[in-house]
């Protein structure tokens, strides 16, 4: 089953409102108006409006790093999903490593994340991964089933067709250390396993799965052979259009 690639830039706690709009139009000349395959960036909170304006003709969507699951109200230091759609953001990252390991947040408050962006029609993108230690003593499977199952808890079949996944194991974060194209296939495969068994097949098979974790310009390609491989979560190389450009043209389409 051929699944339509998305790529995914997570710009994190870097750019200035300037710096982002310079990204954004560079990577809007690159990499708009693509036919085959979905380009989406998520800048931080303050460009996010900015970004929007600049990339609005061109196909490439925009979207938040988190996001809270009410609407409004007294949430210090939280965006809500209708102030995501406001500034002209169509999809949240939620779940990321950082946000789990750096802020604490559990697998029960990342589920009210992702079901607060379904309520309000924002597109979930639900980051799941091991640790080195987890890898190192054989926990891969269980902690990416918690994640997944605990992640996706309530949601309903038909709000799997919004619904993304991203498999970014710790230890390849920012370390320049990928996992093996066959480690991630192998995540993969066994996401799309569970999703089968907690939703249904034909679901499984549409659900697209991300991988994140130092993707670059020279591993994109084999990374995207793999058959449950749908697109890319890319953090650092995301931040130089140049760099992203040539991940989202991976050759081997
Ligand atoms: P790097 O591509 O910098 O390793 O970051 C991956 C990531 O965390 C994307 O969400």
């Amino acid at each position: 089953m051929k699944r339509r690639p998305l790529f995914v830039g997570n710009w994190k706690m870097h750019t200035t409102v300037l710096d982002a709009c310079h990204l954004a139009a560079d990577i809007a000349k690159t990499c708009g108006g693509l036919q085959d395959r979905d380009v989406l960036v998520a800048p931080p909170f303050t460009a996010l409006n900015q970004v929007a304006h600049i990339v609005a003709e061109t196909g490439i969507l925009v979207g938040a790093q988190n996001v809270c699951w009410e609407a409004q109200g007294a949430f210090t230091g939280e965006i809500s999903p209708l102030m995501v759609l406001d500034a002209g953001g169509a999809a949240v990252i939620v779940g990321h490593s950082e946000r789990r390991r750096i802020f604490y947040e559990d697998n029960v408050l990342i589920n009210k994340r992702l079901r607060g962006a379904l309520a309000f029609g924002l597109i979930p993108i639900l980051c799941v991964g091991e640790t080195l230690a987890e890898r190192e003593s054989g926990q891969t499977f269980t902690v990416v089933e918690e994640q997944v199952r605990e992640g996706l808890a309530g949601v309903e079949a038909a709000d799997m067709a919004d619904t993304i996944l991203a498999y970014e194991p710790v230890w390849a974060i920012g370390t320049g250390q990928t996992a093996t194209k066959e480690q991630a296939q192998d995540v993969h495969a066994f996401i799309r396993s569970l999703i089968a068994e907690i939703y249904e097949k034909d679901i499984a098979d549409k659900v697209r799965i991300l991988y994140g974790g130092s993707v670059k310009p020279d591993n994109i390609d084999a990374l995207m052979v793999q058959k449950d491989i749908d697109g890319a979560l890319v953090g650092g190389a995301a931040l130089n259009a140049e760099s992203f450009g040539r991940i989202i043209h991976f050759q081997g389409i």
